[in-house]
């Protein structure tokens, strides 16, 4: 029996006919906390339907409510609501041996990143130098850190929040040796690295909308050998060219050449729109 008909079983004689076929059909779940996203109709109901969620998972602690979308510059969840259990908003989730530790209310984990968060560790060769410019709680440089033989990640977060709970979860997973936390403006910090010298086998540029006003400032960290950027949008599934040109275009201002190595779409993203990667090789022309 799915999570929806169970829902329906466990409330039948507290919902109506109409009420029960509105029920969610899925959830999110994160540490020992489930997300729900709730019909409009059935707010009213809320509580009641989180009481039943919460005696249908033993091992949850807590049930939420998802009542808007990932917004601004920080990429923070609109209106994440407690309903039901504990209301304890800090999760541990775990995930390919990575433990993420963050408050789901304002700070948002996309599951639908979890192959690119696997796959980017397998591109790591032993030594690099990896330059994370939209950190977050440390959703890449986590992963990296743990599964690759990365020499150091420069892992850059502007939000004071994420980059709180990037600090803890360094020391949570062991990885103060690997990683370098930065609590700044990607644009500046980056300036800062390369000229204190640094400079990077690899770039990530994990947020969106694609950050192309970050790319002149980011180009400042391209060795003499080439360096690959990662550079993330959204687009039309066969518009990823879109992408790579608007880098490249700004790429060859500066002086720089431009390979467009691979492309990978790592999750739909609304009516004919994906979530798109793109690994582009630069090197000094
Ligand atoms: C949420 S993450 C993107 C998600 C991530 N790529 C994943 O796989 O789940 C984007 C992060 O970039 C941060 N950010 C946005 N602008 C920034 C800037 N100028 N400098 C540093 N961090 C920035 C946001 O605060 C946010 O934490």
């Amino acid at each position: 029996m799915g999570f929806k008909d169970k829902l329906k079983e466990q409330l039948k004689s507290e919902l109506s006919e109409e009420e029960l076929s509105l029920l969610p059909g899925g959830f999110q779940t994160l540490g020992k906390v489930v997300i729900l996203k709730l019909n409009p109709n059935l707010l009213e109901k809320k509580e009641i339907i989180g009481k039943a969620c919460l005696d249908m998972f033993p091992k949850i602690k807590s049930i939420y409510i998802n009542k808007g979308k990932i917004v601004g510059t920080y990429r923070e969840p609109e209106k994440i609501e407690f309903i039901a259990g504990e209301n304890n908003p800090i999760v541990e989730h775990k995930e390919h041996d990575v433990t993420y530790r963050f408050n789901i209310t304002k700070i948002m984990f996309s599951k639908g990143n979890i192959n690119e968060r696997k796959f980017l560790t397998t591109l790591i060769q032993s030594g690099e130098i990896v330059v994370d410019m939209f950190a977050g709680i440390g959703y890449f440089s986590l992963p990296i850190a743990k599964h690759s033989s990365v020499e150091k990640i420069y892992s850059i977060e502007v939000n004071p929040e994420s980059y709180k709970f990037l600090v803890e979860n360094i020391k949570i997973n062991h990885l103060e040796d690997k990683i370098v936390p930065i609590n700044g403006d990607c644009k500046v910090e980056v300036i800062k690295l390369s000229e204190s010298g640094i400079r990077a086998n690899r770039v990530i540029m994990g947020v969106f909308p694609a950050p192309k006003e970050y790319i002149t400032e980011a180009l400042s960290l391209v060795n003499n050998n080439g360096t690959v950027f990662h550079y993330e949008g959204v687009a039309e599934k066969d518009k990823y060219i879109v992408l790579f040109n608007e880098f490249n275009e700004i790429a060859q201002k500066e002086g720089y050449n431009c390979e467009l190595k691979s492309h990978r779409i790592v999750k739909s993203y609304g009516p004919n729109l994906y979530h798109i990667v793109l690994d582009i090789f630069i090197f000094k022309i």
